[in-house]
């Protein structure tokens, strides 16, 4: 006899970071899981019965598929949540986590116009979902991460590695003395499950940063200790670094770093945590960097 149907959960943004550690504690955690990207980044071998992908570009809601699923867990840019809303309320789903930014507050002050854009649209977004969502009757939560890594997929520390590990040198503005709490995607994951069926999280938003809080510095130092090389610092002046990262933009994929990222190394963006800690038990693991992806 076949036994109890396990319960659904849709996950959009699968491919992301965040979705790479997410689909496997789901299926631990006895889901039937709805992975929805436009593109399948899965490898071959690597098939899960209790994982079912959609290739869907969610910029069409219509498009979404009919799933009796339990919650939804939004890892795609959080501006595309709101216009699904109604129809996942129309599919009886309820439950919906979705990812913003602390860039929300961190890049409020931005001179930069792209940054400027994209903090309105996080503000916008949250907005719509508090809105929407409280009308439709749904139990919603915002996660806000800091900086996420795993050392593998991420564009931050992963990136930074790469550099080092190419150049052997780091470039450093001023003392880069800002301070930073990198997040790991896997406590990110785990923070999902630890929320889902917690009623105390429902209508809420919470700063998710990491474990530990070290300057960009130090930071930066524990990468060239974890690729066993001997730190070495190129302190560079403002007005180089800007015309640096300008000509990095010209060049293919560079087009989203700006000259404010640099300028950000001495400035702090730390976020507090305790609310998610107190509330569903987020405990998040100081910055440890590895190289070895756990899933190998
Ligand atoms: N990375 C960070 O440091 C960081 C920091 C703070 C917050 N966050 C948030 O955490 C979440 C995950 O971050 P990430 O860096 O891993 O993001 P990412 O690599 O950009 O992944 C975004 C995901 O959304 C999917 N997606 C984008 N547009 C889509 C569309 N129109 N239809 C269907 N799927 C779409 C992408 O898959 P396809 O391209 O295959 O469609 C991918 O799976 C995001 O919400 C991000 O804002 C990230």
């Amino acid at each position: 006899m076949p036994g109890p149907a396990s319960p659904k959960i849709v996950v959009t943004g699968a491919t992301s970071i965040i979705g790479y550690f997410l689909l496997p504690r789901l299926v631990n955690a006895g889901y039937e899981v709805h992975a929805i990207s436009r593109n399948r980044r899965e490898k071959p071998g690597e098939t899960d019965k209790k994982v079912f992908w959609h290739p869907v570009d969610i910029s069409h809601p219509d498009q979404l598929p009919r799933i009796n699923a339990q919650a939804l867990i939004h890892l795609a840019p959080l501006w595309l949540l709101p216009p699904l809303l109604p129809i996942l309320s129309s599919f009886q789903i309820k439950r919906v986590i979705g990812f913003g930014s602390t860039s929300l507050f961190s890049k409020a002050k931005s001179a930069n116009d792209g940054e400027k854009q994209l903090v309105a649209r996080f503000v916008t977004a949250e907005e719509d979902i508090m809105c929407r969502g409280s009308a439709l009757k749904m139990n919603w939560t915002i996660f806000r991460p800091t900086l996420v890594y795993d050392c593998v997929h991420d564009k931050n520390i992963a990136v930074i590695a790469r550099f080092i590990q190419r150049y052997g040198f780091f470039p450093l503005l001023g003392k880069a003395l800002g301070l930073r709490q990198p997040v790991h995607a896997d406590d990110l994951a785990g923070a999902c499950i630890m929320a889902l069926d917690q009623p105390i999280t429902f209508c809420k938003a919470y700063n998710l940063s990491g474990g530990e809080t070290l300057s960009y510095r130090r930071m930066v130092e524990r990468i060239f200790n974890s690729l066993g090389k001997s730190v070495r610092f190129l302190s560079i002046p403002a007005w180089l670094f800007r015309s640096a990262i300008r000509v990095i933009m010209l060049m293919p994929g560079k087009r989203n770093m700006t000259p404010e990222m640099a300028l950000r190394m001495n400035v702090d963006l730390c976020f507090d945590h305790t609310d998610a800690t107190r509330d569903f038990g987020f405990s998040p693991r100081p910055f440890l960097p590895c190289w070895e992806d756990p899933k190998e």
